[in-house]
């Protein structure tokens, strides 16, 4: 579906089922379609909301991107679903930098975590510089080189070769001027360290064992840092283990969901 926000965006958003609302936030330079298996093998007491941000998939190229707007995006989806309540989020990568900044500004709209591939930092100056060279160079050559360069490091070396095909292909759809908006957005992200320490929902740290983006060792930090947290490690993936190992981090999730909420004979997957 089509929801309207911020008064002049259309944001695509695929909902599906009932229940208690789960709302999964993709990376960059991804789309909605990355959580797929995810969103089919979820617990069949929750209702799945999975948009693509501003600028991606089938939302329309965004020529300045902010990771508070792109939050407060999430919300204005939720009041256009009826969803007054908190929901539970899932985000990878630039998807949890965004769950974290609602954690920080709208937490009454949170009832739990997941937080995976991630960074709670700040940018450094060499990875904002890495950051505006790629933006340039997005707007000068397009974006297919961009992502070449990109996805040896996005996506594991076991990836099956068709699935490694396939997410080029969408990841260089992504308009020149969205990847340029979006890397500028991830160079002035807030350092959300200290807010780690304040996140008092249920929450589950995921990492990738070949991540190189956001490898294990960072996840650990920050699942040391959220008080109560879980952790789980997802063998032999890279940068998107929802990707390259669906039904892994289906069973990690899902367990972390059904013990915050179990399922009962009653919820039955729509
Ligand atoms: C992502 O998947 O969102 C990106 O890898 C974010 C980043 O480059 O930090």
């Amino acid at each position: 579906m089509i929801i309207p926000v911020d008064d002049s965006t259309d944001l695509s958003c695929d909902v599906r089922g009932h229940g208690r609302p789960v709302v999964f936030v993709h990376g960059f330079p991804l789309r909605g379609l990355m959580w797929a298996r995810t969103a089919a093998m979820r617990p069949a007491n929750r209702r799945a909301i999975v948009p693509d941000l501003r600028g991606h998939g089938a939302s329309p190229p965004a020529r300045s991107l902010r990771i508070e707007r792109m939050a407060d995006d999430l919300v204005e989806i939720l009041d256009a679903l009826g969803i007054a309540g908190p929901a539970d989020f899932v985000g990878l990568s630039m998807g949890g930098i965004i769950a974290l900044d609602l954690w920080r500004r709208h937490p009454a709209r949170v009832s739990s975590l997941v937080l995976c591939c991630t960074r709670a930092d700040a940018e450094s100056p060499e990875g904002a510089a890495l950051r505006r060279s790629v933006a340039d160079r997005a707007l000068r050559e397009g974006s297919a080189p961009v992502i070449d360069a990109m996805l040896p490091r996005v996506l594991g070396s076991g990836v099956d070769p068709a699935v490694r095909g396939l997410w080029r292909g969408l990841m260089a759809k992504t308009s020149p001027a969205t990847i340029a908006a979006a890397s500028i957005a991830l160079a002035k992200r807030r350092d959300s360290t200290g807010l780690l320490g304040t996140i008092s929902c249920p929450t589950l740290v995921v990492a990738g064992e070949h991540d190189v983006i956001t490898p294990p060792a960072s996840m650990e930090r920050i699942r040391d840092a959220i008080p109560g947290s879980r952790y789980a490690m997802i063998a032999a993936s890279g940068h998107i283990p929802p990707v390259e190992q669906p039904t892994a981090f289906s069973e990690a999730l899902n367990d972390f969901l059904t013990e915050i909420d179990p399922v009962t004979p009653l919820d039955r997957r729509a």
